[in-house]
């Protein structure tokens, strides 16, 4: 299976003409790219701006559960898919912090985009406290349960869906800090969640990935991916992810 390599913008970048040509560079680097998938989740607005390629896939950075309706601010999946989205990020920490999004909520909203026919990068990872107390393994088992209910029977394989589900393990306190997991411990982890679901979605890894340390995380066999926050928003330094991640 090819690497999965997902670039989340966040509320970047400014403008439209500057979405326009991050994604442009992006695209001409990712061309003929063979062994990655480059995916770019954008805001909302520049999705209509950006034309994905066979190269540069485009993804939402999140989605809501129902297909029409009085839902003010809302996006379904058919809106996301109908702008040229193949794949949507869920349950982003960030998401659940800052908009209150619970486990159920996630969970409506795994449901719907698979059924959509969107691909899903679920987030899940621990909180610093979380990890000081050492629940990382409850917290991740309870997020996966919650997250994938009725969609993934934890323990056992799904193999229809291992190719439209990729979980992100982001612990919380690796994201936008600067200070990364380890390679070693994000492997476990992976290797945690692989045995957890009972076969192998790609695990990707989040939290302060660049150029300098992706080639660690992408050599660790339970590793098959990444996304990537912050430099994702600069075309050469996302560029040279893509690269090592195409060679390694
Ligand atoms: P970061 O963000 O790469 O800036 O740490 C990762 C993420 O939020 O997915």
């Amino acid at each position: 299976m090819k690497k999965l390599i997902v670039a989340n913008w966040k509320m970047n970048p400014q403008s439209v003409a500057e979405a326009k040509r991050l994604f442009a560079a992006v695209s001409k680097t990712a061309r003929g790219l063979k062994n990655v998938e480059a995916v770019i989740c954008p805001p909302f607005p520049y999705l209509y701006t950006l034309h994905p390629t066979p190269y540069t896939l485009l993804g939402g950075q999140d989605v809501f559960w129902e297909q029409s309706g009085a839902y003010t601010g809302a996006v379904s999946p058919q809106m996301l898919k109908a702008l040229g989205a193949r794949y949507v990020i869920i349950g982003h920490s960030e998401r659940r912090r800052h908009f209150g999004e619970t486990d159920q909520i996630i969970n409506k909203k795994v449901q719907a985009a698979l059924a959509g026919g969107l691909k899903v990068i679920l987030c899940v990872g621990e909180t610093l406290q979380e990890r000081k107390r050492g629940h990382t393994k409850q917290v991740l088992r309870r997020q996966l349960k919650k997250d994938l209910k009725n969609v993934w029977k934890l323990g056992t394989g799904n193999w229809k869906l291992r190719n439209r589900l990729a979980i992100a393990y982001e612990p919380v306190w690796a994201i936008g800090t600067g200070i990364p997991e380890t390679p070693q411990n994000a492997n476990a982890a992976a290797a945690l969640i692989w045995k957890i679901l009972g076969a192998s979605p790609r695990v990707l890894y989040g939290g302060s990935v660049n150029a300098q340390n992706i080639g660690k995380y992408l050599a660790m066999p339970q590793i098959s991916g990444a996304l990537v926050g912050g430099a994702s928003l600069s075309s050469q330094e996302f560029g040279r992810i893509l690269m090592i991640a195409e060679h390694i």
